[in-house]
C-alpha cells in the first residue's frame, strides 16, 4: 500500500481526501514538481527547489519550503524506497480550497500540499540504444511555461496525438520552432554541436538540461543554445530528449524519417554517459559525506 503527503501527514493513499472547492482542481492554480533520487541520494534537489520557489513566488502563493526536503526523504523511507535505484517524489502545491473566484481568495487560504513517491527504470540498453521515435504536434501552451505549473492539458493531447500517430514521443512546435518535448527538453546535433532552446518563457527550464550543459561544456562537448527550426531537423545528425525520467533519451526517426543514419549518435551516447557518471558521482560524494559525519 502506498503512503501519501497530504497537508503535514503521512498516510495511506486510500485514506488522501482533497477538497471539491481546490483550486488546483478548479482552476488547475498550482504548481508540481519531480525530483528524482538514485538510491535514496537526492539529484539536483537544490536546482528543483529553487524552480519551485521561483513558481511559487511568481504565483504569489505564501508557502515555506523548508520542510521539503526531510519530507521528500521521509516519504522515500515510508514506501520502502530509501534504497531503490531510481525513485521520484512527485510533489505538487496549489493554492489551496476556496468558493471558486476567478480572482485570489480573500483571506488566509491554506495551499494544499501533496507528493507520492515512485520507484522508476530506465528503460534496459538493448532498447535505448535502438532509440525512440518522436512526431511533431502543435505547441498549444501558454506563454509562461517556465512556470511548472499544473496546467498539462497542452502537453497531454499534444503526447496523445504523437502516441496515436505511433510515435513514442511528442516535439512540440510553436511558429516553426521545435520547441520541447511534451515532458522533456528537445536537443538536435549539428555538425558535432548539441543544440537547444534558449531558457525563455517558451519551454520549461530543465534540470536534466542544465545538468548536460554543464557536463558538456566541462567535457569539451560544443554546445548552442538557439532555436531549433522545424525545417533543420531534416538536417540534424542526431537528436534527443532530456528530463528527471527519461534521462537522456536517443530521438532516431522524426516524423516517420530518420534523424541522421537513424541509430543512436555519439554525441548523444557521450552525453549520455556525462550523465550518468554525474549521477554516479552525487553518490559517491553523498555516501562519503555520510561517512565523514558518523566518524564525527
Ligand atoms: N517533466 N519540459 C517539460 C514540458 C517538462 O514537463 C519537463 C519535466 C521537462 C524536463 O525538466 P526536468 O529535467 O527538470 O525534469 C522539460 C516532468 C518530469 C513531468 O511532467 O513528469
Amino acid at each position: 500500500m502506498s503512503t501519501v503527503y497530504l497537508n503535514g501527514d503521512f498516510l495511506p493513499k486510500e485514506e488522501a481526501f482533497i477538497s471539491p472547492d481546490d483550486r488546483g482542481f478548479l482552476l488547475g492554480d498550482g504548481l508540481y514538481e519531480v525530483t528524482p533520487f538514485y538510491e535514496g541520494v537526492p539529484f539536483g534537489f537544490d536546482e528543483h527547489l529553487a524552480r519551485l520557489v521561483r513558481g511559487l513566488r511568481w504565483m504569489r502563493i505564501d508557502f515555506d519550503t523548508s520542510g521539503l526536503e526531510a519530507m521528500h526523504r521521509e516519504l522515500l523511507a515510508r514506501n520502502g524506497l530509501d534504497t531503490a535505484e531510481r525513485a521520484l517524489v512527485y510533489l505538487q502545491i496549489t493554492r489551496g480550497a476556496a468558493p471558486r473566484t476567478h480572482y485570489f481568495p480573500e483571506g488566509d487560504v491554506t495551499p494544499t500540499v501533496y507528493a507520492y513517491a515512485k520507484a522508476w527504470s530506465r528503460p534496459s540498453d538493448e532498447r535505448w540504444n535502438r532509440g525512440f521515435t518522436a512526431a511533431t504536434v502543435p505547441d498549444r501552451r501558454w506563454s509562461r511555461v517556465d512556470i511548472k505549473s499544473i496546467c498539462l492539458l497542452p502537453n497531454a493531447i499534444g503526447f496523445q496525438d504523437a502516441k496515436e500517430r505511433g510515435a513514442d514521443d511528442a516535439i512540440l512546435v510553436r511558429d516553426g520552432v521545435a520547441i520541447e518535448g511534451a515532458h522533456q527538453n528537445f536537443w538536435a546535433v549539428f555538425g558535432g554541436t548539441a543544440v537547444t532552446h534558449p531558457k525563455t518563457n517558451h519551454i520549461l527550464p530543465g534540470i536534466t538540461r542544465d545538468i548536460v550543459l554543464d557536463e558538456a561544456r566541462r567535457a569539451g562537448v560544443a554546445v548552442e543554445e538557439r532555436p531549433i527550426q522545424l525545417e533543420e531537423l531534416t538536417l540534424a545528425d542526431e537528436a534527443f530528449f532530456t528530463g528527471t525520467t527519461g534521462e537522456v533519451r536517443p530521438v532516431v526517426e522524426i516524423d516517420g524519417r530518420p534523424v541522421g543514419n537513424g541509430r543512436v549518435g555519439d554525441v548523444t551516447r557521450r552525453l549520455s554517459d556525462l550523465f550518468l557518471a554525474r549521477v554516479e558521482a552525487t553518490k559517491a560524494t553523498a555516501v562519503a559525506g555520510a561517512a565523514m559525519t558518523q566518524a564525527e
